[in-house]
């Protein structure tokens, strides 16, 4: 179960309605995000280091603050996750993190490397770290209090299901196959975040006052089903895009038989069939308790991606041509060739010859 003190909907210090104030259930002794003389302290935007720099929230993130270090792979210097030796390069000179973990703050490891990653930061001069987690994903709780105990200001974003997830990752192969297939509950809503919006609340709590010691649950402003939600994209691009739920069984036998790692399918299994069970169906008002204006809407970002060919074509018609279905490759990019260095999500379960249809 969601542990109680670390989840949101209760009413914070300031009086916003769903922010979940200090946070610190876990009486951790260095738990320091209450430090309001700290956090009230601007920091400048090139004393920031951006991890997941060039991924879907890191670069929105990146964008808003010229001047910030870019955290990842491709970086200046280079920073990887599995190699410890390269954290110090990255942190010289920084004040404040955008804690960007790959593949999942909820991935077996994932803890231990944040937590330890935090404490070099503060050994290094970082005052702020602010962790980009899921909503609903009980494992990362422990990713969040190590990055707590680190003893900097800290502010968690636990993040609902990603919009971007179907332009610009994991599902992005299955729309245009023309089926989504997810070990999603029947019927289960999901509050569609919009990654612009991540992006503007860790900007917030990065550089600005009044967020330290808060764990905050980011939602969308319309609970949908995945069913409305590939139906509002498929109207856009004019093609015919169908939702499947499957049981977390099926699914991993669909991912085992794409080829994935039997340690990916486990994981993917566990965290889409978790957050997908109906836990995460209600909205919180936390992106405008941060921001002061209402969350983007799904149709929002759906215009705009379809507009910008996020799905092949811009500017498509009803009467665009509809991509004939299964013909992608049913293994995920994550395990195929250069666009497998993305987050190991799965991507096309359409029409898989795996999934026996
Ligand atoms: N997607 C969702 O719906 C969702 C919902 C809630 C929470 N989250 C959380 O969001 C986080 C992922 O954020 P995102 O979706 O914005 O990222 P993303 O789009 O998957 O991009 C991943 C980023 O990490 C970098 N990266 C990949 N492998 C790396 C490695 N081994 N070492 C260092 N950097 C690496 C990538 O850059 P390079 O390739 O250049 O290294 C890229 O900048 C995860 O912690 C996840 O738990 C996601």
């Amino acid at each position: 179960m969601h542990e109680t003190p670390d989840t949101t909907n209760d009413t914070s210090a300031d009086g916003s309605p769903n922010a979940s104030g200090n946070g610190d259930g876990d009486g951790s002794p260095n738990a320091s995000g209450n430090d309001s003389a700290n956090g009230n302290r601007a920091i400048a935007a090139e004393r920031v280091l951006v991890l997941g720099g060039t991924g879907k929230s890191g670069r929105r993130v990146a964008r808003r603050l010229p001047g910030a270090r870019i955290g990842s792979r491709a970086g200046t210097p280079p920073f990887r996750w599995e190699d410890p030796t390269t954290w110090g390069p990255v942190l010289e000179g920084m004040e404040a993190v955008f804690l960007c973990y790959v593949p999942d703050a909820a991935a077996p490891g994932a803890p231990e490397t944040i937590g330890a990653f935090s404490e070099l930061a503060v050994a290094r001069g970082v005052r702020r770290l602010v962790l980009l987690s899921g909503r609903g994903e009980e494992r990362t709780v422990e990713s969040e209090r190590a990055m707590r105990r680190a003893g900097a200001e800290w502010t968690v974003l636990r993040g609902s299901w990603f919009a971007q997830n179907f332009s610009e990752d994991f599902l992005l192969d299955a729309v245009l196959g023309g089926e989504v297939v997810l070990p999603a509950a029947p019927g289960v809503a999901e509050a569609f975040l919009d990654a612009e919006d991540i992006a503007d609340c860790a900007v917030a709590a990065l550089t600005g006052p009044g967020h330290a010691g808060r764990v905050y649950e980011l939602t969308g402003p319309r609970l949908l089903t995945f069913d409305e939600a590939v139906g509002e994209i498929g109207a856009a691009i004019g093609r015919d895009v169908r939702f499947r739920a499957v049981p977390r069984g099926r699914y991993a036998e669909i991912l085992a038989g794409a080829g994935m790692p039997p340690e990916v399918v486990a994981l993917l299994t566990e965290v889409f069939g978790a957050v997908l069970d109906g836990r995460n169906a209600h909205l919180t008002g936390d992106v405008a308790a941060i921001l002061g204006r209402a969350p983007r809407d799904f149709s929002a970002y759906v215009a705009e991606a379809a507009a910008t060919g996020a799905w092949g074509e811009r500017s498509p018609t009803p009467s665009a041509p509809r991509a004939p279905r299964g013909e992608r490759s049913p293994i995920p990019p994550t395990l195929n060739g250069p666009r497998g260095e993305r987050s190991p999500r799965p991507s096309a379960l359409n029409g898989s010859p795996m999934d026996g249809r």
